[in-house]
């Protein structure tokens, strides 16, 4: 939805005008990376594209851009000062988690405007072969970019195959092409200081509205702007800050769904199963009914928040996400057995085999999917204290669970005399179980 309206809302707007999609590292406002596709590379899906890396002029060692989804196969452009005044831009292939090495595959163009200029490092450069070279389609909405910078003094260096020190900080981004295709400029962070309208963003790289008034500026056509690396100097063609970016919160995303994950299975499920056990009363079926069905809703927006994230980092074929998905897959099942299970009981008086499968089967779904939460916060890296509250909440409610179960089994299970309503015909609300 949100990107059909942001296809639209492209194609309304000014494509005469460059068009910039932005991030803003979320850790320092001052350090952002544009993307703009020429009209021309747009309509015909291949040509030059240019992007901007830009940083303040002082206490970075170097900053780069990457396009991919991790070091591995992403193409580099790592920035620092040449040591008189102006910016090197280093192409390199990253092949894992080492120093990215230079790499003549990138055909790239240090454009105007770029240099130490007005407090700020600025790359702008055109890339004639970035698309073909990392296989981008200017109709991809949620292409995968990395950044990463390292603090520290000047590298200085003209050498674009300066050794390079491990980053500080490191990110992950995705740009939607189609927000950043638009005018025809030869370099789109020049021309489009000098329109007559810029946008001032509010720096973190969100895309939460407001705040965004258009300002009548002076865009300088040196393109250092007004030099507090802080406001967006670039004509977005609009005056909705909405616009400003094409970034999908990956950081939001991983929180959303590790919550309605951890929720569903350290919290709800195991609960609901500990009421089915040792709940007295006729109604602990409802209650366990509703208890997991809850636990069932939250896993399946769980699950919705998990393939965006799997998609947009392309886990989809790592151990977590195939064990998630497995274990909803499974899922599925589970309330459709409960419930035919409960109607039959109601109409025959009895357990059937039902009960069996939704119990063994609920119980090993539930057990993958408590580990498979801890795969996950592995593989997102979560904090220690995360993998520390997760272990201890789903440990807390998985012991209790399986004192329950225990504690059913030795009081006799089904056969018990707390439970001998389960088995016999006059329990006419049929909600005993
Ligand atoms: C000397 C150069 C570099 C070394 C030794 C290095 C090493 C590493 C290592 C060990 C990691 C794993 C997490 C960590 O320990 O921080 C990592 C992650 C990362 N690095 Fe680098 N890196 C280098 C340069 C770069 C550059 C130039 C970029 C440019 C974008 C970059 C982007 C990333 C990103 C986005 C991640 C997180 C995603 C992933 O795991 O691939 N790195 N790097
Ligand atoms: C996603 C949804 C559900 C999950 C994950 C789930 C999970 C479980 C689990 C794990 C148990 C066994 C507890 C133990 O370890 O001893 C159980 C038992 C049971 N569940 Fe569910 N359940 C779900 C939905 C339902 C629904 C909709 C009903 C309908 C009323 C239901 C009815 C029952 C009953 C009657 C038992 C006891 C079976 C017996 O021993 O006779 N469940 N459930
Ligand atoms: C049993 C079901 C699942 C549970 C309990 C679960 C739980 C989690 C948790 C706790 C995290 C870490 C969140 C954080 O650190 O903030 C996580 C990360 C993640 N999960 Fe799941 N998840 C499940 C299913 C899935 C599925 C079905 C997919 C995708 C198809 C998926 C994809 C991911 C991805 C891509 C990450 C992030 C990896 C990263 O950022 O490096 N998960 N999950
Ligand atoms: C840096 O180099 C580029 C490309 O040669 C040039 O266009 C630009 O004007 C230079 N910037 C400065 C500040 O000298
Ligand atoms: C993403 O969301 C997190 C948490 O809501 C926020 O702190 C961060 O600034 C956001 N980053 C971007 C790039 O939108
Ligand atoms: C805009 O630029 C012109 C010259 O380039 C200058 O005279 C004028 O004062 C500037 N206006 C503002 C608002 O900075
Ligand atoms: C660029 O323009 C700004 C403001 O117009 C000015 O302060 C700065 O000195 C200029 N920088 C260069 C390198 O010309």
């Amino acid at each position: 939805m949100r990107w059909k309206i942001a296809i639209s809302f492209a194609s309304l707007i000014g494509l005469s005008t460059a068009q910039l999609a932005r991030y803003v590292s979320p850790s320092d406002s001052s350090v952002s990376f544009s993307l703009n596709i020429p009209t021309s590379t747009s309509n015909s899906g291949s040509g030059a594209i240019f992007f901007q890396v830009r940083g303040p002029a002082t206490g970075k060692s170097w900053i780069a851009l990457g396009i991919g989804s991790g070091m591995t196969g992403a193409h580099i452009f790592v920035v620092y000062t040449d040591g008189s005044g102006n910016v090197t831009v280093s192409a390199r292939a990253g092949q894992g988690h080492f120093e990215p090495q230079f790499s003549s595959d990138a055909e790239i163009t240090l454009l105007g405007g770029s240099g130490i200029v007005g407090g700020s490092l600025i790359a702008n450069v055109r890339c004639d072969n970035c698309l073909s070279l990392a296989e981008l389609s200017v109709t991809n909405t949620r292409s995968n970019w990395i950044w990463a910078d390292k603090d520290g003094s000047a590298i200085d260096s003209s050498d674009v195959e300066a050794n390079i020190q491990h980053h500080d900080r490191t990110g992950l981004f995705t740009f939607d092409l189609t927000r950043a295709a638009g005018g025809d400029s030869s370099n789109p962070f020049v021309q489009s200081a000098q329109s007559s309208a810029s946008v001032t963003a509010t720096g973190t790289g969100s895309r939460t509205s407001g705040g965004s008034t258009p300002t009548s500026t002076n865009g300088s056509s040196n393109g250092s702007g007004d030099g507090d690396g802080d406001d967006n100097d670039y004509n977005l063609g609009s005056g909705s800050s909405g616009a400003s970016t094409g970034v999908s919160n990956i950081t939001k995303m991983l929180k959303v769904h590790g919550i309605l994950m951890g929720l569903a299975f350290a919290v709800f499920f195991p609960l609901g199963a500990i009421i089915i056990r040792v709940m007295p009363g006729a109604h602990k079926a409802d209650v366990h009914m509703v208890v997991q069905i809850i636990g069932f809703g939250l896993s399946i927006a769980g699950l919705a928040y998990g393939v965006m994230l799997a998609e947009d980092l392309r886990y989809l074929k790592e151990t977590h996400p195939v064990i998630g998905m497995v274990v909803m897959g499974g899922l599925f099942f589970q309330p459709i057995v409960g419930l035919i299970h409960h109607w039959l009981y109601k109409a025959k008086g009895q357990r059937t085999i039902l009960a069996y499968i939704h119990t063994y089967w609920g119980r090993a779904l539930l057990i993958l999917g408590i580990v498979n939460g801890g795969l996950g916060l592995d593989l997102a890296d979560n904090t220690t204290g995360g993998k520390i509250a997760y272990s201890v909440v789903a440990g807390v409610l998985g012991l209790a669970w399986l004192a329950a179960s225990v504690l059913y089994y030795v009081r006799g299970g089904s056969k018990a005399a707390g439970d001998a309503a389960l088995e016999k015909p006059l329990s006419s609300d049929g909600l005993r179980e």
